[in-house]
């Protein structure tokens, strides 16, 4: 039997009716055609599914629909605004913070929350942060140098180097 939920995904309200035992990435890749969430694993264990729910990073793969039912969602494709890349999305560019790409949707939602909760992170606060979203690429540096630049951005400080460090 479908179920009838009403959820604001970036910014845009949508009621839709879904069967209770659909995934919240399910619904966010198949239903709304958000592909910028991706899927790695379907058992908690990667993060490339992550989004924000009520403002709380989350693996959208552990989540059911309707668990999502009158709460809002924020995907990568609503992490930019106005035509302009955010601070997150800025720095993993200038920092050379991704390569394939497919953790990366999910690294920013993750540093979105982290940013938010902690403006000014140490290196160390900032790994043990990320550590739920594997990276099969990068080797993890420069993903860290990217959110270092955009809490600085974020906070007005002077943006530190963006020389990439290759591994
Ligand atoms: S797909 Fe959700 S954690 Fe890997
Ligand atoms: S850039 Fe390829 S998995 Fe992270």
């Amino acid at each position: 039997m479908l179920k009838q939920i009403t959820v604001t995904v970036n910014g845009v309200q949508h009621t839709l009716e879904v069967e209770p035992r659909l995934l919240l990435v399910h619904m966010i890749r198949e239903v709304l055609n958000l592909t910028g969430t991706h899927i790695g694993c379907d058992t908690s264990s990667c993060g490339a599914c992550t989004i924000l729910l009520d403002g709380k990073s989350i693996k959208s793969c552990t989540v059911l629909a309707v668990q999502a039912n009158g709460k809002s969602i924020t995907t990568i494709e609503g992490v930019a605004q106005n035509g302009e890349l955010s601070p997150l999305q800025e720095g993993f560019k200038e920092n050379h913070g991704l390569h394939c790409g497919f953790c990366t949707p999910g690294m920013i939602l993750r540093a979105t929350e982290l940013l938010a909760n902690n403006p000014n992170p140490t290196e160390e606060e900032i790994r043990w942060g990320i550590a739920g979203n594997l990276c099969r690429c990068t080797g993890y540096n420069n993903i860290v140098k990217a959110i270092q630049y955009a809490g600085a951005k974020m906070r007005g400080d002077e943006l530190p180097s963006t020389e990439p460090e290759f591994v």
